[in-house]
């Protein structure tokens, strides 16, 4: 399985003026932000992973993960010029995704939960078809929208409709089978000319191979996607963090858990870092070795 960040956001619905930083390296608490959807391709064992970001933002990822070889991982980048929309992920990242299955997650999506790593194993033994999630949500009509029948057969799917069929909305992870390219190859661009991920997640629905699986009350799915989201995605990963010292999107503490670096290179890295976060790495090395 490899795994795809699509990190193209600017931050303009964030600040009052257009300014030239992406939404993705903003910092969640004492984080940026990629760090969050990165840890969830590393929990689900994705070693290889494409980073698919603006001509403008590139080196700014470059610079901040580098080839991935820190984290015992492989990581390569590719440019999206336009923002033809979500779908096109797997065009851009056709050679890279080779034959294989192919995870998909925004690069602002953060998630956290207990049994996550149980519920990404799963997704990782798709073989054949996808599998998406539904949340629960006061304000549906911002997202991606699955409604299901009374026995949980998913009867639709709708991209941020005026009239929302249920409270479910679609979460931007996503995990597909090989037939993901060809699929978006044939996709048309919607009225707003993009490549739509829910037409995307249409097409496996009609050919009976979509499994959507909602995630509880208990799990936490945050936005980025305003000030107020922002703050309280930080505020939240501030509040479990000091409560349990146990980092959240902690990638070289995943890196190794996953036995991808060694005990002599996490205390390296963590003795680089001249804040908690480097404490907190080095403070771990007998719990994970
Ligand atoms: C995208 C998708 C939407 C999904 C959402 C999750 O919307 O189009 O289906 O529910 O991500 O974050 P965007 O946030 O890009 O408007």
């Amino acid at each position: 399985m490899k795994g795809i960040i699509l990190a193209g956001g600017t931050a303009s619905r964030l600040f009052p003026v257009t300014i030239s930083v992406s939404k993705q390296l903003l910092p969640v608490y004492d984080k940026p932000m990629i760090y969050y959807p990165l840890s969830i391709l590393m929990l689900s064992k994705i070693r290889e992973v494409l980073i698919i970001t603006t001509p403008r933002d590139l080196s700014q990822f470059q610079c901040l993960l580098g080839d991935g070889s820190k984290l015992g991982m492989s990581i390569s980048y590719k440019v999206q010029e336009n923002p033809n929309g979500l779908a096109e992920a797997f065009i851009l990242g056709e050679e890279f995704i080779g034959k294989d299955s192919c995870s998909l997650i925004l690069g602002d999506n953060i998630f956290f939960g207990q049994n996550f790593s149980s519920i990404l194993a799963n997704a990782l033994k798709i073989q054949t078809g996808a599998l998406i999630f539904g949340y629960y949500v006061a304000n549906p009509r911002e997202y991606g929208v699955v409604e299901f029948d009374e026995n949980n057969n998913v009867l639709s799917l709708e991209e941020k409709p005026e009239k929302p069929k249920s409270k479910y909305a679609i979460p931007g992870l996503y995990f597909y089978d090989n037939t993901v390219v060809d699929r978006v190859k044939q996709q048309k661009p919607s009225a707003r000319g993009e490549l739509e991920i829910t037409d995307l997640n249409r097409s496996y629905l009609l050919d009976g191979s979509l499994k959507v699986e909602t995630l509880g009350r208990g799990f936490a799915w945050l936005d980025t996607g305003s000030p107020d989201g922002l703050m309280e995605a930080s505020e939240y990963v501030k509040t479990i963090q000091t409560r349990q010292n146990h980092y959240i999107a902690c990638i070289e503490e995943i890196a190794a858990k996953n036995n991808w670096i060694t005990k002599d290179e996490l205390i390296a890295i963590g003795k680089s870092y001249k804040t908690k976060y480097g404490e907190y790495l080095i403070s771990i090395v007998e719990e994970v070795f």
